[in-house]
C-alpha cells in the first residue's frame, strides 16, 4: 500500500487530509465519521476572542476596548448565547472528541488582540488539545494604524500565545500582508511552528432596498485555491516550519497540487459540507490510484516538487505570470463585437 503518511507541526499524520475548522466537529458522530473515512487530524471550531471576553467578566475591560476599536459594527456581534459552544462547553466537547478517536484534534483559537483571553491557550492544552490553531483575522480600518503596527500587533499574540502553552501553534493567516514570506519568518521567529494559507474572508454584502450590510457565506471552488498554491510554492524551502493549505480544496488533484506546492497538509471544509464526510475517503482512493499509476512510493516524494525553488524558471511565480497571461490573451471574436 502507498504510503500518503505526512508530517505536520512535530505530529505524525496518517495521510494530508486535515479537517479544517467547522461546525461539522461540533458532534461527536462526525468526529468518528470524519477518522473513519481517513480523515489524519481534525481542527475543532473556532473560541472566538469576543466571546471569551463576553463571557468572563475579569475581562470586561477588553471587550470595552474592542468596542471602542470597532463601534460602528458592535450591532453585527453576537449575544453571547449566540455562540454555538460556551467556553466550558468547547473545552468538554474537546475533551470527548480527543478521547473518542485516535487522530490528534486540534483546538482553535480566533482572535486578533493580546488581551487576557490568550490564557484560554492553557485550557486547551489540558484540554487534550495536540496543537493550536490561532486564527488572527482582523482588519485594518483605521488609517492611523501602519502595517508594521498590525504586523506587530499579531507577533505580540502569537508569542504570547506560544509562550503559554507547549503544543505546537500554527497561525491561520490572512492573505493581505505585504511580505508574507517576511512575516512568516518572524511568526516562526516568534514561536510559530506553522503556518495556514489562508483564511477566507466573508465579506458583507450590500441590500440596496433595506439599504443595510448583511453577512454572507458561501462555500469555497477550487479555484480559491490558487492563491494558496502560489504563496505555499513560495514560501516552501524559506521556514523551518509547516505550511498547512485551506480554501479551495475539493479534490484529490488539488490534495496533490497542495502537497507538491511544498503544503504539509491539506485542510478540507467546503467539499465535505457540499458532498459529505464521506468524500474523504474518495479523495484518498483517487489519490493513491493517482500516485501509483505513476510508481510513486509515498505521497512525500511529491512533496515541494512545484515549489519556487524546485522548478528551473521561477517567473511563473513572480512577475512573468501575471505578464504574460495579460500579454498572450486574444479576445474571442463575439467578446470582441461585444
Ligand atoms: C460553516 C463554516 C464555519 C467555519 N468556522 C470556522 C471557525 O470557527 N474558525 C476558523 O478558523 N475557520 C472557520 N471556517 C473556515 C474553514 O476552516 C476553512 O478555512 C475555509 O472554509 C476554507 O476551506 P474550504 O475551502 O475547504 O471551505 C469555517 C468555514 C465554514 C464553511
Amino acid at each position: 500500500m502507498i504510503d500518503i503518511s505526512m508530517q505536520y507541526l512535530g505530529m505524525n499524520l496518517s495521510g494530508p487530509i486535515v479537517v479544517a475548522s467547522t461546525p461539522l466537529s461540533d458532534s461527536i458522530d462526525n468526529v468518528r465519521h470524519m477518522e473513519d473515512a481517513g480523515a489524519s487530524a481534525i481542527v475543532l471550531t473556532s473560541l472566538f476572542e469576543e466571546q471569551l471576553a463576553l463571557e468572563s467578566r475579569a475581562l470586561d475591560e477588553d471587550l470595552e476596548r474592542g468596542a471602542d476599536s470597532y463601534p460602528e459594527v458592535q450591532h453585527f456581534l453576537p449575544e453571547q448565547n449566540d455562540y454555538r459552544m460556551s467556553h466550558d462547553v468547547y473545552l468538554e466537547h474537546l475533551r470527548r472528541a480527543c478521547e473518542a478517536v485516535k487522530v490528534p484534534i486540534m483546538a482553535s483559537l480566533n482572535g486578533a488582540s493580546t488581551g487576557g483571553w490568550v490564557r484560554y491557550a492553557k485550557d486547551v492544552e489540558q484540554a487534550g488539545a495536540k496543537a493550536i490553531e490561532l486564527n488572527t483575522f482582523a482588519l485594518a480600518t483605521d488609517r492611523g494604524q501602519s502595517s508594521a503596527d498590525i504586523e506587530q500587533q499579531l507577533l505580540t499574540l502569537v508569542d504570547s500565545v506560544c509562550r503559554a502553552v507547549k503544543v505546537p501553534v500554527a497561525v491561520k493567516l490572512s492573505q493581505s500582508y505585504t511580505s508574507i514570506p517576511h512575516l512568516a519568518g518572524q511568526l516562526e521567529a516568534a514561536g510559530a511552528r506553522g503556518v495556514v494559507l489562508f483564511n477566507r474572508f466573508y465579506q458583507p454584502d450590500f441590500d440596496i432596498e433595506a439599504l443595510e450590510v448583511r453577512p454572507t457565506m458561501h462555500f469555497s471552488t477550487p479555484s480559491e485555491l490558487l492563491p494558496r498554491l502560489h504563496w505555499t510554492a513560495i514560501l516552501y524551502g524559506h521556514l523551518k516550519g509547516d505550511i498547512g493549505i485551506t480554501g479551495g480544496v475539493h479534490s484529490a488533484e488539488d490534495v496533490l497540487k497542495a502537497i507538491m506546492a511544498g503544503g504539509s497538509v491539506a485542510m478540507m471544509v467546503s467539499a465535505l459540507h457540499i458532498h459529505g464526510i464521506d468524500h474523504i475517503a474518495r479523495v484518498l482512493a483517487d489519490l493513491r490510484y493517482w500516485l501509483e499509476k505513476r510508481e510513486y512510493t509515498s505521497l512525500m516524494e511529491t512533496r515541494g516538487c512545484l515549489s519556487r525553488r524546485s522548478v528551473p524558471d521561477t517567473s511563473p511565480y513572480d512577475r512573468g505570470n501575471y505578464i504574460k497571461t495579460l500579454s498572450s490573451y486574444s479576445m474571442r471574436p463575439t467578446v470582441a463585437a461585444f
